[in-house]
């Protein structure tokens, strides 16, 4: 959550302030600020909303070649001009941005900083205020890294000294920040999309590091003072990947890339032979674990309920699926050899990232299956697969969701061919199918708009209903709702509603009802008959050769276990498309963020 930028060099620094935090947007937007400094000192300009409203409080006249920006998603105060970045000193010498949370902000203040009156509520300008105490005495670089030192939580800064007109300093501990480089100019960001405009060449930091930025020159530190030597890398982005196009949203264009994903993953996992291939030594881990345990939050979490049942049903593998924030205080009783599975698209996610942490001291086996090359999580885990989904920026999860499922049932047959499992089918022709089979979903969205229309125009509730792999998706299809239109909406086992739930359907309640799996077609069949005798509106998706007359989707055939990443691509767009009536904000819905960093 919350995104911070810096630029240093030849240029007016504003605008690629600006747009740098536009690209940032989905990282929190509930306010936003950039510091410039110039020969008249630092100039601040913060606003409550987003980058939009920012740019119009910025004024034209002001010119600046350094620059700092914040955009934010409430952690400490609620989300207003004052306590929105850049925070400055008491004396105004010092002014930063920070992304994270600093735990133990409170104690700080108590200890080295009575008396000094604190204007906003935030964390972050116990920082600043520490950074000024120490700065009598030490150098700025010296101060910076004692306070960094005292710091518990995380963090991602940059700070500008209005006594050093040519150096922005930054530092990173759990959240991300990364320098980029360019001729006679230096930039730093949350993440490599902010920048891209810019360079594309980019330097990893590592927890605990502070650097020095000028514009010619990037010196990183430890916190001790010790100078490391890092090498630089090219950012593999393109910027038409993180452009809307001529999309009116995001999501859609995320919806829409679905069907080439699939074909990406297949060719990203296809060796020189075009067989299928995966590091030999994840295969080696996962054949050596008695049980894998799936940690995830969220969209990653269903997707992950959909893994267990991949590495059960095709590789014979005992898996068990936990929301990270539960796993990291009330760990079941492990097995004797567990291979741990982080599924997160960002690869920052604070609650999987502390259930890693904890697992690594129990000296655990652990891999990531993420989006996102070098993020935290990934870094942190022994191994990792890459969903090569491209970035993804909408905040509701469409197409990592999906390249999640793909590359658990590319990893599960893997595994079973190399256990010598027979694997009765083939997946690379199948996911063909499967993408084949999204197109066609993705091309039907007048159809998709009109049962949206018909179906959620005015209701305060919904209902997802599905059994087996379509009761994984059902909780998908109802979080994808809920996040973006706002209707309250809960995904059920088909059979569990009758204990209790079913008391909530009431005259045209509409229930969505997925029947992809040919073993319990009947049951879900005898459960939509039941809410409809209690007056519910039910839409049914069934798959081609399940269908009955009146169903309202027919989802093409692929295999009943790919179904979950066809079954989903219509709740994709019913719920795109029940936002957009609603006038809600489709990519920014309210109170969320992209990358939930704080626990
Ligand atoms: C919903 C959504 C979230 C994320 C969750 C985990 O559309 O995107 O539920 O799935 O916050 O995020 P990652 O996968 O980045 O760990």
């Amino acid at each position: 959550m919350c995104g911070i930028v810096g630029y240093i060099g030849e240029l007016d620094s504003k605008e690629i302030l600006l747009k740098g935090l536009e690209k940032l947007e989905y990282r929190g937007y509930d306010s936003a600020g950039i510091a410039v400094r110039n020969e008249d000192g630092v100039t601040i300009f913060k606003e409550k909303g987003r980058i939009a409203d920012l740019r119009l409080a910025v004024e034209d006249d002001v010119h600046s070649k350094t620059g700092i920006g914040h955009t934010r998603w409430a952690t400490h105060g609620v989300p207003n001009q004052i306590n929105a970045h850049p925070h400055q000193s008491e004396s105004g010498r010092y002014t930063l941005v920070h992304n994270g949370v600093i735990e133990n902000y409170h104690i700080l203040q108590k200890e080295h900083l009575q008396g000094v009156e604190m204007k906003s509520d935030t964390d972050t300008e116990v920082i600043v205020q520490l950074l000024e105490k120490f700065s009598n005495g030490m150098t700025t670089a010296e101060a910076f890294r004692h306070t960094l030192s005292l710091l518990h939580g995380s963090y991602a800064i940059a700070l500008l000294d209005s006594e050093e007109a040519q150096t922005i300093y930054v530092a990173k501990n759990k959240s991300p920040l990364l320098v980029g480089l360019g001729e006679d100019f230096n930039v730093v960001a949350s993440d490599a999309m902010a920048m891209l405009q810019v360079t594309n060449e980019y330097i990893e930091l590592h927890d605990q590091e502070m650097v020095i930025v000028k514009k010619d020159s990037v010196e990183i530190q430890k916190l001790d003072g010790s100078i490391v030597g890092r090498e630089s890398y090219i950012a593999e982005l393109d910027l038409s990947d993180i452009e809307k196009g001529t999309y009116p949203h995001y999501m859609l264009k995320e919806i829409d890339e679905q069907p080439a994903v699939m074909r990406k993953i297949i060719q990203a996992y296809q060796n020189e032979q075009d067989e299928l291939e995966i590091d030999d030594a994840i295969l080696s881990a996962i054949n050596k674990a008695d049980r894998l345990y799936i940690i995830a939050a969220g969209t990653s979490y269903h997707a992950g309920l959909v893994g267990k049942e991949y590495f059960e049903k095709i590789a014979g593998i005992p898996v068990e699926v936990h929301i990270a924030s539960e796993f990291g205080y009330n760990m079941p009783l492990l097995s004797e050899n567990p291979l741990f599975i982080f599924i997160t698209q960002s690869g920052e996610t604070a609650d999987s990232r502390q259930v890693l942490v904890k697992i690594k001291k129990l000296g655990h086996t652990t891999l990531t299956v993420t989006n996102v090359k070098g993020s935290t999580i990934s870094r942190e885990s022994d191994y990792t697969l890459l969903l090569h989904a491209g970035p993804e920026i909408a905040v509701a999860s469409t197409k990592a969701y999906t390249a999640q499922i793909a590359v658990l049932a590319i990893t599960a047959a893997l595994v079973a061919k190399n256990t010598g499992h027979s694997v009765d089918f083939d997946i690379v022709q199948e996911i063909g199918i499967v993408a084949n089979a999204m197109q066609a979903l993705v091309d039907s969205k007048e159809e998709m708009e009109q049962v949206a229309r018909d179906f959620l125009a005015t209701t305060r509730n919904a209902f997802f209903i599905g059994r087996n792999l379509d009761f994984c998706v059902s909780m998908e299809g109802a979080l994808k709702l809920k996040e973006i239109s706002y209707i309250q909406a809960e995904g059920f086992a088909g059979g569990e509603l009758k204990h209790g739930t079913i008391a909530l359907i009431e005259d045209g309640t509409p229930v969505f009802a997925l029947a992809t799996q040919k073993a319990v077609s009947l049951n879900i069949r005898g459960n939509v008959k039941e809410v409809v005798a209690r007056g519910a509106n039910p839409c049914i998706i069934a798959m081609e050769g399940m269908e009955e007359e009146g169903d309202t989707i027919i989802l093409p055939k692929v295999h009943p276990l790919l179904t979950p990443l066809i079954s989903v691509i219509p709740l994709q767009l019913i719920s795109y498309y029940a936002s957009l009536h609603r006038d809600c904000d489709v990519d920014k819905p309210r109170n969320l963020a992209k990358s939930v960093t704080v626990e």
